[in-house]
């Protein structure tokens, strides 16, 4: 019997939602937490969070930006035979979020509309939406397409992927300017517009205490700095499992004095603050481009690497080799191929903050906002979830990236409404009753029933 040849499946049209309300770490917060501006702003690279209002919580998130991705697409619910949930917010131990989400969709696609289509909740901390993508791509791989089809074999199946979050740490505290919150909602077909995944992805996982948040408590656990160490020795692992996997299947091929990065056009690090996905980029161009001739300009400008020979005492070279490190992260080159490479994904970042395992894939809206996915060009993905486990997968942009219809995400994200720190204050400690801006024309979470239950609503 003859195989049908694999189309390519990847992600098709990208929606984001982020809550209304922000603060700026700029202003009162950071005069408040006595804390220099320029470090938020530079140091950190967060210069306003998004604060979900009383009637928003992550399945509010996730309702709004699949309903922007159906809208935009023309979808109808009976395609969709897939909603994979990525969130570490999860709003019930057992019942799934994905069966809240589809309640609200169905305040407008009617009741039932829904019934075909299946959902899960994944969940590994900030990697979560990644493995969601993964298992939605190895769904409709599948090969027994009857299986997918409808039934009828009228129309052919979709999944979407949503990762939605609510980042949110202990006032006070140094974690506390990375928080933020949204959903960003994909579009996963066969021949996407957008990017066809390639079948490859390097993976690193090992237990870790770096950050973690046990049942019943709000706010997350953190090591914050262990966590900066966890996150890049997981990317550099992944990276290097994806390595192998991409020479040893000739899916990339080096030319003499080429590097792996070379072949990847832009590269879109997880982005728990902007100045992260900065790191992990001097963390990864570092290793790719010693020992290629480039290296020697870098000498020229910022001398050798330090050994270990070149020490007499072996406690001297941790702090040689964290002052080499900020001289790399210095050097002309790499600034160079940052800001052209990685910078770009962060630009929703910096004035959303931390959406956890959505990150990564705002910076994907980062690019396509800022028309920077040309077709052609090989995407590079580095997702991290803390706890700890790190994936490197690559997608390629296709064709018809450029036929997506698009969202007015920037606009929208300028038109948001600038909160003081009182009210942050007690949002972030659910100490408000009546929303900041009470909903309009959106999903609510109306009340919480005396058995746990969420009431959630279309409000008018
Ligand atoms: P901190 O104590 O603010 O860090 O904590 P810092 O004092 O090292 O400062 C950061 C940078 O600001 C430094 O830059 C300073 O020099 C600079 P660097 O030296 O590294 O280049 N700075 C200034 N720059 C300009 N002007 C100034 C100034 N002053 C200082 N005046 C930390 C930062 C991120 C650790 C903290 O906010 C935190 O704990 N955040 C939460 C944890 C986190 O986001 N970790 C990231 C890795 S883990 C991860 O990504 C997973 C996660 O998303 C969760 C999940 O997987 O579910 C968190």
């Amino acid at each position: 019997m003859n195989k049908k040849p694999k189309s390519a499946v990847g992600i098709d049209d990208i929606a984001v939602a982020v809550p209304k309300l922000f603060i700026s770490t700029l202003g009162e917060f950071a005069q408040a937490r006595g804390i220099e501006p320029g470090k938020l702003a530079r140091g950190i690279g967060v210069e306003k969070m998004a604060v979900p209002d009383v009637h928003e919580d992550a399945a509010t998130m996730a309702a709004s930006s699949i309903l922007e991705l159906i809208q935009k697409n023309d979808i109808s619910p009976q395609e969709v035979g897939r909603i994979y949930i990525g969130t570490e917010s999860g709003v019930d131990e057992a019942k799934a979020i994905g069966t809240y989400v589809m309640g609200m969709l169905e305040r407008i696609f009617g009741p039932g509309s829904f019934q075909e289509c299946s959902t899960v909740e994944f969940k590994s901390a900030c990697i979560a939406a990644t493995h969601a993508l993964e298992n939605a791509a190895y769904w409709l791989r599948a090969e027994d397409g009857d299986f997918n089809a409808t039934g009828s074999g009228e129309c052919e199946r979709v999944g979407i992927v949503v990762a939605t979050d609510v980042a949110r740490y202990e006032l006070n505290s140094p974690a506390e300017y990375t928080q933020g919150a949204g959903s960003v909602a994909l579009l996963v077909k066969r021949d996407p517009r957008l990017l066809a995944l390639d079948p490859v992805m390097g993976v690193f996982t090992r237990d870790e205490n770096d950050f973690f948040r046990p049942i019943g408590m709000k706010c997350a656990v953190v090591n914050g700095r262990y966590s900066n160490l966890c996150y890049l020795a997981a990317m550099e692992g992944a990276f290097s499992s994806y390595k192998k996997k991409a020479l040893v299947r000739g899916m990339i091929r080096l030319a003499g004095g080429e590097c792996i990065t070379d072949h990847l056009d832009q590269i879109i690090f997880h982005i728990p603050y902007p100045r992260m996905a900065e790191y992990a980029a001097a963390s990864i161009f570092r290793r790719e481009w010693r020992g290629l001739p480039r290296w020697r300009k870098i000498e020229e400008e910022i001398g050798p690497e330090p050994g270990e020979e070149d020490f007499s005492g072996s406690k001297e070279h941790p702090s040689n080799e964290a002052d080499y490190k900020r001289r790399f992260s210095k050097s002309a080159q790499f600034l160079g191929a940052y800001e052209r490479k990685v910078r770009p994904s962060t630009l929703v970042s910096s004035v959303v903050g931390n959406i956890y395992t959505g990150s990564i894939y705002l910076g994907l809206a980062s690019l396509l906002e800022q028309n920077l996915l040309v077709p052609g060009m090989r995407i590079g993905l580095g997702s991290y979830g803390s706890g700890c486990s790190a994936a490197f997968f690559s997608g390629t942009v296709q064709a018809g990236v450029g036929s997506t219809a698009r969202g007015d995400l920037l606009k929208r994200l300028d038109e948001r409404v600038e909160i003081g720190l009182a009210d942050y204050q007690l949002l972030h400690q659910g100490e408000r009753n009546e929303s900041v801006i009470p909903p309009s024309g959106e999903f609510a979470l109306l009340e919480i029933g005396r058995d746990g239950y969420r009431h959630y609503d279309l409000v008018g």
